[in-house]
């Protein structure tokens, strides 16, 4: 191997690092490498060179500042469930939901598709914080990549810092992250503007805490700190540590009198983590103020006090663009203004970027996300369904004065929701802890275009992890239930559906900034400032405990999107049984219990 082109910098100190990098160098095969140290001038120079390979647009300077559009290959645009797997020894600590694969044979698969995968590139060596640089909470990852679009965007959704090596010391413990888009260059040969493999993988070894990921560039497909470490790698760490790895927002709501709630929100992906951790409460609501302080992904650990604690270890948001406005999210839109990088979304003929549901008449004209020209009648998308926004968390005008405490912020609530047309009400409190782990257990939602494949089927998502869980689904519902048990200050756990719709499709409920109304009710169950009556599925509100000062909805509406239909709360019950036999093996007694105790209250109904 030739050792000269590694040139270690003297910064870097840890010998186990070193090593690692030296066999990954060797196996790739870069014509260079470059370590990235984060700062400013580097930043300039990566951006300079991806506009001029043509991978970046430029946007327009004066409309928004620092920031691009990139359009992925059309094949490229999410992340890919099917080829996501997790390699642990036992196939059966990975579970029946993970795609599983023995990790000597995948090895022996990688290691024949990353041998030479990076010549004629250059590699790039990312350290990274997941978290406040040096929290208890944070943990570290290098992530080694040939893709200049994963090193830019890194640097916006983590702490991508020279003083990670610091922190990491000689000895200090990290996530190894290789990733290459599996796209080597022969001599001579002229690069594409978005190179990827049709062989696509993403692999975990939840053991080695390690992660390889190969044919993809796309979001949580090649940004490893994200999906890939913070949450399937974290959860089996958090399991084994004591804590939780969690897909989730975490939102914090102030009362008029002062009085701060923090919450802690699990929708599947596409499904409204960012809207609601950023929402604007209506003008009926003054004098509260809702903060935010992650829209993705929380870690949350038991303090001293028997509380629950949270940080959002990421440091951007890489959020759905489609639907975004000033009338469903307008932080996110003041978030976006500048240095932020758009993917897959429409080119404005002024060198802006546009996507549906942005402004209620679309541009005359466009270039859309593939590239092509675009006008409002050409029956085609402007923007793909999963076109994202990169853009820094500090831009966010609703960010929390705490959201970088390394200590987190105490969640007194935990709020679980899916995207269902049917069956689920708008709002309901869980009984106790326990129930509360069988609401979340047994979450189901339509899916998205988060994830490729078929969009709009509900299926089961428990805890809104199912493509995130790096260990045994039924291992994890024992984990929560055994959190619940060690903790003495228990979140209360709430589920809504934002999504209900009538007998012609509409949503009956206004949802974005409207959802303020369901969330003061909760934030004064939790403060003990209102009451709920129980239900079959366990408390609900009155018509008269929600605050509809400047709504215009009515008793009939509330009871039509809080109504149970017990046929088809029969078919919702048959379903969580299907989920449960798959997971026998590991499945707590108390939650199936709990599902026998819900069929009988049904079937009395
Ligand atoms: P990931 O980043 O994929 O994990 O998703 P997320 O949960 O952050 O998704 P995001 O907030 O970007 O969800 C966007 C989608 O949810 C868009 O289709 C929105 O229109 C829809 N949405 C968000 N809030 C509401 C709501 O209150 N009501 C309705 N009906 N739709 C909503
Ligand atoms: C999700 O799909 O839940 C996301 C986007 O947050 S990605 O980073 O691509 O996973
Ligand atoms: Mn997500």
């Amino acid at each position: 191997m030739d050792n000269s082109i590694i040139n270690v910098p003297a910064y870097v100190k840890n010998e186990k690092a070193i090593s690692w990098i030296k066999e990954i160098v060797g196996l790739t095969k870069p014509d260079k490498v470059h370590w990235c140290d984060g700062s400013q001038a580097e930043n300039d120079e990566m951006y300079k060179q991806l506009v001029k390979s043509g991978s970046f647009i430029k946007l327009n300077e004066s409309k928004r500042p620092n920031s691009y559009l990139v359009r992925s290959d059309v094949s490229d645009v999410a992340r890919v469930e099917d080829r996501t797997y997790i390699c642990s020894v036992n196939k059966s600590d990975a579970g029946p939901t993970n795609n599983w694969v023995d990790p000597k044979e995948m090895k022996a698969t990688l290691n024949k598709l990353f041998d030479g995968c990076m010549r004629g590139r250059t590699m790039y060596i990312i350290p990274f914080s997941m978290g406040p640089l040096g929290s208890h909470i944070a943990k570290i990852g290098i992530e080694i990549t040939d893709s200049l679009y994963v090193v830019v965007n890194m640097r916006i959704m983590t702490r991508m810092v020279k003083a990670v090596w610091d922190v990491l010391g000689t000895g200090g413990e990290f996530v190894p992250c290789v990733h290459s888009v599996g796209a080597p260059l022969v001599q001579g040969q002229k690069d594409v503007p978005w190179p990827c493999n049709s062989q696509k993988y993403i692999v975990h070894y939840p053991e080695e805490h390690a992660i390889w990921s190969f044919g993809s560039g796309y979001g949580g497909n090649a940004l490893l700190g994200k999906k890939c470490f913070a949450l399937r790698i974290a959860s089996k760490m958090a399991r084994e540590e004591g804590w939780m790895a969690e897909h989730m927002l975490i939102m914090g709501l102030e009362s008029p009198e002062g009085e701060k709630t923090y919450i802690g929100g699990a929708f599947p992906s596409a499904c409204g983590k960012t809207n609601l951790a950023m929402l604007i409460p209506p003008d009926a609501f003054k004098g509260w103020k809702v903060t935010t302080v992650g829209d993705d992904i929380a870690w949350i650990k038991p303090g001293k006090d028997g509380r629950l604690y949270a940080i959002n270890p990421e440091n951007g948001y890489f959020g759905v663009a489609p639907g975004t406005s000033e009338k469903s999210n307008s932080n996110a839109m003041a978030t976006i203004t500048k240095n932020s990088i758009f993917t897959n979304v429409a080119l404005t003929p002024d060198g802006d970027v546009w996507w549906e549901g942005m402004t209620d008449t679309p541009p005359a004209e466009l270039i859309e996300w593939t590239g092509k020209p675009w006008t409002p009648d050409c029956g085609r998308k402007a923007a793909n369904p999963n076109g994202r926004f990169t853009t820094p968390a500090n831009q966010c005008p609703s960010i929390d004065p705490e959201w970088e405490n390394p200590d987190g912020v105490p969640i007194k609530v935990f709020v679980f929701g899916g995207r269902r047309s049917t069956t689920m009400p708008l709002v309901r409190q869980s009984n106790n802890w326990q129930h509360g782990v069988y609401i979340a257990a047994t979450l189901g939602s339509e899916t998205t275009a988060a994830a490729a494949g078929k969009v709009g089927q509900v299926r089961r998502d428990p805890f809104a992890m199912l493509p995130f869980c790096g260990y045994h689904m039924g291992d994890y519902f024992a984990h929560w239930l055994e959190i619940g048990k060690r903790i003495t200050h228990q979140p209360l756990i709430f589920a809504v559906n934002w999504f209900r719709t009538d007998k012609d499709g509409n949503f009956i409920w206004p949802g974005f900034g409207e959802n303020m109304r369901v969330l003061k009710w909760i934030v004064d169950c939790a403060n003990g400032k209102t009451k709920a009556m129980d239900s079959p599925l366990g408390r609900m509100p009155q018509y008269e405990d929600i605050d509809w000062n400047g709504l215009d909805f009515s008793k009939k509406q509330f009871e039509e999107v809080m109504s149970i239909d017990p046929e088809q709360w029969k078919i919702e019950i048959k379903l969580h049984e299907e989920l449960f036999n798959t997971l026998q093996d590991k499945l707590p007694k108390e939650i199936s219990a709990l599902r026998e105790s819900l069929l009988a209250k049904i079937s009395s109904m």
